[in-house]
């Protein structure tokens, strides 16, 4: 009965996580801190190359911030499946410190190791950061202003199945069973996150998408807590789906566009967002927050890609997703201005003009002309 030994082990894990949840209450107040220091994690694959290039665009953002010491950017090496695999460990000890370090990160895609592979069982450097830093919120934006789409998705981060991905156990040799966690404090921060952004953004309405009608326990109570907290917000509209006519729903051309907010438990968040960015343009286009009370961590929401380092092509990598999530990040800090300018030229150079293109081979502008043509824009 080894198993039952380790389930108790869980309960205990996920008990003490509910109390620390319970305790923290504050976020951080950007404005208060002497100097905001902005880690750089390239990752593995293209990630260092598109990186590199997102930071360059930040340095040019915030010259005058940097240079009166009031931001500081920060180069954070090792992050790389190479150094997880002979540490075994889903973030070495050293990069975690460093990370630590930071307030906020702009992170690189980091190869994420299947069974079976080379790399061995280790955690997804993605989830473990999520967990080790408790960014709690997803916040996954998309827009396509030609069909209606203004949709933005507040992806629960820390618990659901992935709270325990890495736990479950093989009772015998016929049976293995993995564990679903939903808790109230993990539900309620994820709520008021969303329906305070929709306040904020004068949202009108709110959908809740769970399968409570089949997972009882862990997505009835989220879908409570969700509508509870939801009362509080009477000038918003409050609507519960359940996530398989959800992901039909989306592809509605007449209900599609009546969407505004989700709020979602991880794996369903984790499915929902890529069926929703493939109208933008495919995951690739999209950019991802990860927000907590104490750091925040915005990626580009696609793989390392490391066939094209093999090939040579990394300089041929698009660097918009990364570029799109350094936005998001300034924005998040209180540098609304210059988050403004730059998703601006986003547009300009993705959409209405497109002077380059990237095809991510030889034909295509390089990611650092891109870079350059962004730049370019911002100064007109
Ligand atoms: C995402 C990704 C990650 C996830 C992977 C890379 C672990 O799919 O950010 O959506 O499953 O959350
Ligand atoms: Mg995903």
């Amino acid at each position: 009965m080894q198993y039952l030994k380790s389930f108790e082990q869980i309960v205990a894990q996920q008990l003490a996580r509910v109390e620390k949840m319970k305790n923290d209450t504050n976020f951080i107040d950007y404005h208060s801190l002497d100097k905001i220091i902005i880690g750089v994690i390239g990752g593995d694959g293209i990630g260092p190359a598109i990186t590199a290039h997102a930071k360059r665009i930040l340095e040019n953002l915030l010259v005058d911030e940097v240079e009166a010491g009031k931001v500081e950017l920060r180069t954070i090496n090792g992050l790389t499946i190479e150094n997880r695999a002979a540490e075994k460990a889903a973030i070495p000890t050293d990069v975690l410190e460093e990370i630590k370090k930071c307030h906020v990160l702009l992170k690189g895609p980091t190869t994420t190791p299947r069974k079976g592979d080379q790399w061995g069982n280790i955690e997804s450097a993605n989830v473990a950061m999520r967990k080790e830093l408790d960014l709690f919120a997803n916040v996954r934006p998309v827009k396509v202003p030609e069909l209606g789409i203004d949709w933005t998705f507040f992806r629960e981060n820390t618990e659901c199945l992935y709270a325990m991905g890495s736990q479950g156990v093989h009772i015998s040799d016929d049976l293995a069973i993995d564990f679903r966690v939903i808790t109230n404090p993990g539900t309620e921060r994820i709520a008021r996150q969303a329906f305070e952004y929709a306040k904020a953004n004068g949202k009108k309405r709110v959908s809740i998408v769970t399968k409570a009608n089949i997972v009882k326990a862990t997505d009835g109570k989220f879908l409570e807590i969700c509508k509870k907290i939801g009362e509080e917000y009477p000038d918003i509209e409050v609507d519960d789906w359940y996530i398989d006519i959800m992901t039909a729903k989306l592809i509605d051309e007449k209900r599609r566009s009546q969407f505004e907010v989700f709020i979602l438990p991880n794996l369903y968040g984790d499915i929902l967002t890529d069926e929703a960015a493939e109208f933008q343009g495919g995951v690739g286009t999209a950019g991802s927050a990860n927000l907590g009370k104490h750091y925040a961590m915005f990626e580009a929401v696609h793989g390392s890609a490391p066939r094209m380092v093999e090939e040579g092509r990394d300089i041929y990598a698009d660097p918009c997703s990364v570029i799109r999530a350094a936005a998001m990040l300034l924005s998040h800090i209180g540098y609304q201005k210059q988050a403004d300018a730059l998703f601006s030229a986003l547009d300009i150079c993705t959409v209405t003009e497109k002077k380059l293109v990237i095809t991510g081979k030889s034909d295509g502008a390089t990611g650092a002309e891109f870079a350059d043509y962004i730049l370019d824009t911002i100064r007109r």
